[in-house]
């Protein structure tokens, strides 16, 4: 049995086989339309979410499988003081596979020691969102059929979005990536995502303090929102929220091919105007999204192979 707690809880040849089943799909939904029937997912999000649990509840659905779980912790029995490792040995009685949100870093962990289904990391606080990473793994593929030899700038808090870590570790393993890591001083990412692309062979970064020079050379430009939450105090959150704002004018500088993305939702940092920009990706991103789930279902209950 399997879980999906750390995007390098798969390889890369998984990854492509999931990419591929999701290509599958798109191209052909109706052929999965019983792949996952009499199966229940539970979706346990004890934080906010809105695309990640309804995609997952959208991909359980399009299988033809059921869905159970809750929105939110204050109406469940987490509000009485149970455990996650009570939660869990509970709801795997109940379902066939879990994906859970969690604000504590770690948590999936704790619930895939206790799960005899597969556990999904829907998102554990400021670490790891690796269904977010297969969401944008899949649109960079679809886009340029390729996740090699591609400059990404990643913009906004790197520090606390989760979705930044888990894509740049998904990333370091293609060859040729070079990371435009843009944000503020205090929202630099932390030292073990850095690290690692030093430690990948064939990648490099770079890291600066403004879009504008940088703009050119990008392949992909991937939003983020500072994450208001994970912040100690407001006055800071409000001195570095709208550090980069993503308009019209910054557009007029980039490649003609490039794309921008963003794991929404969005706040302030890129303007509406940029939506109708051709080169605007993220809300055909989302839509991916559910189509990766619906791969990345059908592998963990029927295996990889
Ligand atoms: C992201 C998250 O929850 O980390 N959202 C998502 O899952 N699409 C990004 C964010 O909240 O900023």
């Amino acid at each position: 049995m399997r879980h999906l707690i750390d995007i390098q809880d798969l390889t890369v040849e998984e990854i492509g086989a999931l990419l591929g089943l999701a290509g599958q799909i798109i191209a052909r939904p109706a052929d999965f339309r019983d792949a996952a029937s009499r199966k229940k997912l539970a979706t346990l999000f004890y934080e906010p979410s809105t695309r990640t649990r309804l995609s997952f509840e959208a991909a359980m659905l399009d299988l033809g499988g059921n869905v159970l779980g809750f929105a939110s912790a204050d109406n469940s029995s987490v509000s009485k003081g149970e455990s996650v490792a009570d939660t869990i040995r509970m709801v795997q009685c109940y379902a066939d596979i879990i994906a859970m949100r969690h604000p504590k870093e770690g948590a999936p962990v704790v619930a895939a020691r206790h799960a005899a289904v597969p556990v999904i990391n829907a998102g554990d606080g400021g670490h790891n969102h690796p269904t977010q990473t297969l969401t944008d793994l899949t649109t960079i593929h679809r886009e340029f059929g390729h996740l090699d030899n591609l400059t990404i700038g990643l913009c906004g808090d790197l520090k606390f979005g989760r979705t930044v870590h888990s894509l740049v570790i998904a990333m370091c393993r293609y060859p040729g990536t070079h990371f435009v890591l843009i944000s503020p001083q205090e929202l630099c990412p932390p030292d073990y995502v850095t690290e690692r692309i030093c430690n990948s062979p064939g990648c490099t970064f770079e890291q600066v303090r403004s879009m504008d020079d940088v703009m050119p050379e990008l392949d992909v430009l991937y939003m983020t929102r500072v994450q208001k939450e994970r912040f100690f105090n407001e006055a800071d959150y409000l001195r570095l929220r709208d550090s980069f704002i993503l308009d019209a004018p910054k557009m007029a500088a980039a490649k003609r091919e490039m794309i921008v993305m963003h794991p929404l939702p969005r706040v302030n940092e890129i303007s509406v105007r940029v939506d109708d920009d051709p080169r605007a990706r993220y809300f055909q991103q989302a839509l991916y999204g559910k189509y990766i789930r619906m791969a990345l279902i059908m592998k963990l209950l029927n295996g990889f192979d």
